[in-house]
């Protein structure tokens, strides 16, 4: 009776969206296109597939596999199953709270844009990308609505639950979002100059990993973990409602693979339209409100139509990731209710989740992502770079480095492969073995350092 009380996903299909949901998001779609155009375009992508492979799917197999086997979320699981890292499930929970901070204003950002080319479809006139995005930016009360409007979205997906909410969302959403994305791709190849961008992303060449390997290795790492969404118990609490009957290798391979085609094609959409418009995909953060509006504003009529697709699509991406954010803490709440004989109030928790995660992000968005220079000088850095360097700078690659040294070397792989995945079968075990002990250790500590030093803190 708990476990049924507790929910689980109706499907193993419905695992699979709601995972790939989460995984695919901003990270995808707007981090992606721009990270690879300013770091040597197909360098990058060979980089990022082998670390995908060897490192995200031995962390997401660990995560899944870990929340699946106590049927808790991270704060619990890891209170369960270790003695020395009985804390780290705490860095997960402040983490959601951290990167909903400033996900949900680029969220609502999205939004605007949205509405924006809908209203291009009905005449109005479309403006210049990157004037739209200064005065959104300088604007503390449409910046405020839009966030609103967006965690609001995600709020009631949450408030459905686990079957009723998230997976018949994800069921439908990630289909559509990558019909969506088809049509966007067809457009955007087509489109005069953009061969340039295709040759750029798919050209062999590996000069830019002899200029500065250590710098595109440290940028497509940490890139790779917040695709993946790995780090701070998302895929832990997703995995908590998985049935055991499902494989957990078989899923990680699923989840790793999908999120890797959509940030392609999410490439395949953007860096060539970029190209098309002026010659180059490095326009840093701007790419997806600057560069992509511009190019919508001069395809003449269609421009709207193509503009309220690819905007809206992003949203989807962007929702189905904050609701497993939201998810993990929810979570939390509801196995805390749970262990003292209650059955937890999951609307409720939602809303307040909800709502505290709306205050740190009504900061981000009065404060413009850092536009606003008064509102942050007290601090002495923008509030959107404070949350980012705590979550995923500091707490997620820790927080992957401890389960791995948990799974690798406390429990040990022997015990996680009988114990915690119940000896199900697993194909790719040496590979996992040598991940989970040695590579994801040091790689975490890689990606801890190119952040600290992205943020400046170290030299
Ligand atoms: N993976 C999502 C993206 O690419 C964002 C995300 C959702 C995330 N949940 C996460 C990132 C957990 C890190 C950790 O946009």
């Amino acid at each position: 009776m708990e476990e049924k009380s507790r929910g689980q996903w109706t499907s193993g299909f419905g695992f699979l969206m709601a995972a790939v949901g989460s995984a695919v998001g901003l990270g995808n779609i707007w981090g992606f296109p721009y990270k690879m155009g300013a770091n040597g375009g197909f360098a990058f992508l060979v980089l990022y597939l082998i670390l995908a492979a060897i490192v995200g799917v031995a962390v997401m197999v660990g995560e899944i596999a870990l929340g699946r086997r106590t049927g808790m979320g991270a704060v619990g699981t890891y209170i369960a199953l270790s003695k020395r890292f009985k804390w780290v499930g705490w860095l997960g929970a402040v983490s959601a709270f951290l990167i909903m901070g400033f996900y949900s204003v680029i969220g609502g950002y999205v939004i605007k844009y949205f509405v924006l080319n809908l209203g291009m479809i009905f005449g109005a006139a479309p403006g210049a990308g990157g004037d739209i995005f200064n005065a959104l930016l300088l604007n503390p009360v449409e910046g405020v609505v839009y966030t609103f409007v967006f965690m609001v979205a995600t709020c009631v997906i949450v408030m459905g639950g686990i079957a009723g909410g998230i997976e018949k969302f994800s069921k439908v959403a990630m289909p559509a979002l990558a019909v969506m994305l088809l049509i966007i791709i067809v457009r955007a190849v087509t489109l005069d100059g953009a061969a340039a961008g295709l040759a750029f992303m798919l050209k062999p060449n590996f000069q830019p990993l002899r200029d500065d390997f250590l710098g595109v290795l440290k940028t497509a790492s940490g890139q790779m973990f917040f695709s993946l969404s790995l780090g701070m118990g998302c895929m832990l609490t997703y995995g908590s409602y998985l049935s055991k009957k499902e494989n957990v290798e078989k899923n990680s391979w699923l989840i790793v693979v999908s999120d890797t085609i959509v940030a392609l094609l999410a490439g395949f959409a953007v860096v060539p339209a970029a190209f098309a418009l002026n010659g180059k995909a490095s326009a840093g953060p701007g790419l997806l409100f600057v560069v992509m509006q511009d190019v919508f504003a001069k395809m003449g009529a269609l421009g709207g139509l193509f503009g309220a697709i690819f905007y809206l699509l992003v949203i989807i991406a962007a929702v189905s990731s904050s609701i497993s954010l939201v998810e993990v803490v929810t979570t939390f709440f509801m196995d805390s209710a749970k262990a003292k004989g209650k059955e937890g109030n999951r609307k409720a928790i939602a809303i307040w989740v909800c709502v505290v995660m709306m205050v740190l992000a009504a900061i981000t968005a009065i404060d413009g992502l850092g536009a606003n220079e008064k509102f942050w000088k007290p601090l002495g850095f923008a509030w959107i770079d404070f949350f980012d360097l705590w979550s995923e700078g500091i707490f997620m690659p820790l927080g992957a480095l401890f389960m791995s040294l948990m799974i690798g070397w406390e429990l040990g792989v022997k015990r996680f492969f009988d114990d915690i995945l119940g000896g199900e079968s697993f194909k790719t075990r040496k590979l996992f073995e040598i991940s989970i002990k040695f590579i994801v250790p040091v790689g975490m500590l890689i990606v801890l350092w190119g952040q600290l030093q992205s943020f400046g803190i170290l030299k």
